[in-house]
């Protein structure tokens, strides 16, 4: 990977180091001319631009996500967030004859929420034994016929470990439960492949490591599934013939495009589209590559220079988001921050996550900073 040549696309790494691509991935050349693009076409057309190129742009969006993922473009839904595809999946099941919706202690809250406002559900939270990941065994232990959905992330945001899907598609699958999977964290930086992972369900978005800014999320649903989920939050995006402006008859797309709601953001599927080409271009393989090496480096001299680090026990799951222990890592923040080091923090703990275009004497620099001028 020519890094030099890609670090060219990101304005943000002339002026900042920025290791915080968890939260949001930089902003390339390339999304501001899509956007631009988007932007010439409103000014040239007005709302005819929506049959000249925005419809087909939803179109290549929606056949980016799949690519990424390894499915099928009409097993893609275009949603809000991953909150919105997350409520949208919650309200198609009648949870009387299963009441139990198993979740992890490590996922994302919104993966929770969307089945703690239900007073119909029974949210069950599988522990952590380690702090870092969940043992499969102890999903195993939490799901039985008492279980509607096992929902949890591929990568979790608290820790970076990678979860390994297919053992815990086949727990819930035994146990004749949906497997819906919060795969924000790891589109982007690890390889994503919905059948080998047994998923239902997998919703992403292009915020984070897929460079693409917010506004804008991916909801894949597995062809079979498609059919019998109903959503009982629904717009017109999602009706059959969406065009024929009925409001006296309702029927669900026949595709995933039923779990879509109204007008999707144009500026954010513009700008996702820069960020899908990049990473296309640069491939996932070789960014989970370097995104290793450069994680690898950085655990390693964060422990040389006595910090904690709270981190899956083998490199194979452990993905670019680097959990430093700290007293006061919001003070450390704000210290590298003078410093023109861009990370984040988490109660507990300075975070960490550099992606391709970063360099290796950035990643030094984090620890370098943070060994030089201890917070009190
Ligand atoms: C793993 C994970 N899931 C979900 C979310 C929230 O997504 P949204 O704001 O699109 O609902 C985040 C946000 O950072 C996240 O890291």
């Amino acid at each position: 990977m020519n890094v030099s040549e890609w670090r060219g696309e990101f304005p943000i790494l002339q002026n900042k180091n920025y290791l915080n691509s968890c939260s949001l991935g930089a902003l390339s050349h390339r999304s501001v001319a899509w956007v631009r693009l988007f932007q010439e076409e409103w000014h040239a057309w007005g709302a005819s631009a929506w049959y000249e190129t925005w419809m087909a742009r939803l179109e290549s969006l929606r056949a980016a996500a799949a690519r990424l993922v390894n499915g099928d473009a009409d097993e893609i839904a275009l949603t809000a967030s991953v909150s919105a595809a997350l409520a949208s999946i919650a309200s198609c099941i009648d949870y009387g004859p299963r009441r139990r919706v198993v979740i992890s202690e490590l996922d994302f809250p919104t993966l929770g929420y969307q089945w703690m406002v239900r007073p119909d559900v029974e949210v069950v939270r599988v522990p952590s034994d380690d702090g870092a990941t969940i043992d499969a065994a102890r999903f195993a232990e939490a799901v039985d016929e008492r279980t509607a959905v096992v929902a949890t992330s591929h990568v979790f945001f608290k820790t970076g470990a990678i979860q390994d899907l297919a053992p815990l598609s086949k727990i819930a699958h035994d146990a004749g439960a949906l497997f819906v999977v919060d795969a924000y964290q790891s589109a982007g930086q690890v390889p994503i492949d919905v059948h080998a992972a047994g998923a239902d369900v997998l919703i992403t978005g292009p915020l984070k490591w897929l460079l693409g800014g917010p506004g804008i999320a991916y909801l894949w649903v597995r062809r079979d599934r498609i059919e019998p989920l109903r959503p009982t939050t629904t717009g017109w995006f999602g009706a059959l013939d969406q065009f024929a402006f009925d409001i006296t008859n309702f029927e669900f797309k026949n595709d995933a495009k039923r779990f879509e709601m109204g007008t999707p953001a144009l500026p954010s599927v513009h700008a996702a589209l820069g960020g899908h080409e990049i990473i296309e271009e640069a491939g996932i393989e070789a960014i989970r590559e370097r995104d290793s090496a450069l994680t690898e480096r950085l655990i390693e001299q964060a422990a040389a220079a006595g910090f904690r680090i709270r981190c899956a026990p083998d490199a194979g799951h452990r993905s670019a988001i680097v959990m430093l222990a700290h007293d006061d890592p919001g003070t450390v923040v704000a210290r590298l921050a003078e410093n023109d080091i861009i990370v984040d923090w988490r109660p507990g703990y300075v975070r960490v996550s550099p992606h391709f275009y970063n360099t290796e004497s950035e990643v030094d620099d984090v620890v370098a900073v943070m060994t030089a001028s201890p917070v009190a």
